[in-house]
């Protein structure tokens, strides 16, 4: 991303459908070693989901965002940005709120982990509240996936999994 950005500078982006699963994928491995689309305590390929992309001007790739719209609840699988806290998030959210609103559903869920404070405060700012905790959720999943990350963020263990729910 642009080096001259200063710290919460937004930038421009255009966010759209996107279909290369492969690089959006290469995302969340770089942040949680694998692919691992898990939330409702079932986990999800990819391609069982939607994807949103935020390109910049540039048409560089800024961020992508995984979720599924069925029955009454959208599920947020994961949103990753490549640099964060110039707005990428935000925008990549509010289109996952938007399509889901589109579609009449009536709640968001998303997950994170105990390790990863900076979602909680996203996702709480952006008006979801924590809805369930499962301990030792990251560990019974990484039991039959291999290769997740043992240390999360602030070099905590991630091992938990909070998932938060907004009307819609
Ligand atoms: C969480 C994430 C998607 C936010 O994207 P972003 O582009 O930085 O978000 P924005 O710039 O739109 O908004 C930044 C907000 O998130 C907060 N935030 C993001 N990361 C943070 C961190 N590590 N610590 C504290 N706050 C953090 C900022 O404080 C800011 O809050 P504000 O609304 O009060 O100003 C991004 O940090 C990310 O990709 N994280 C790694 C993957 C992840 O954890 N995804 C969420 C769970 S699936």
């Amino acid at each position: 991303m642009n080096a001259r950005l200063k710290p919460d500078e937004r930038i421009p982006l255009s966010i759209m459908p996107f279909v290369d699963y492969d690089t959006a994928r290469r995302l969340v491995e770089r942040e949680w070693g694998i692919d691992a689309l898990v939330i409702g305590g079932k986990a999800y390929r990819s391609e069982e989901m939607t994807l949103r992309a935020a390109f910049l001007d540039d048409g560089r790739l800024a961020g992508v965002a995984f979720y599924r719209l069925s029955g009454m609840v959208a599920l947020l699988g994961a949103i990753v940005v490549d640099h964060g806290g110039h707005g990428v998030g935000t925008a990549l959210f509010d289109t996952v709120v938007n399509d889901a609103r589109t579609a009449k559903l009536k709640k968001l869920r998303a997950i994170t982990t105990n390790d990863n404070f900076g979602a909680l405060h996203f996702f709480q700012k952006r008006g979801m509240r924590l809805m369930s905790l499962f301990p030792g959720g990251v560990d019974a999943f990484r039991a039959f996936k291999p290769g997740l990350i043992e240390i999360g963020h602030g070099g905590l263990p991630c091992r938990d999994i909070i998932e938060l729910e907004m009307d819609l």
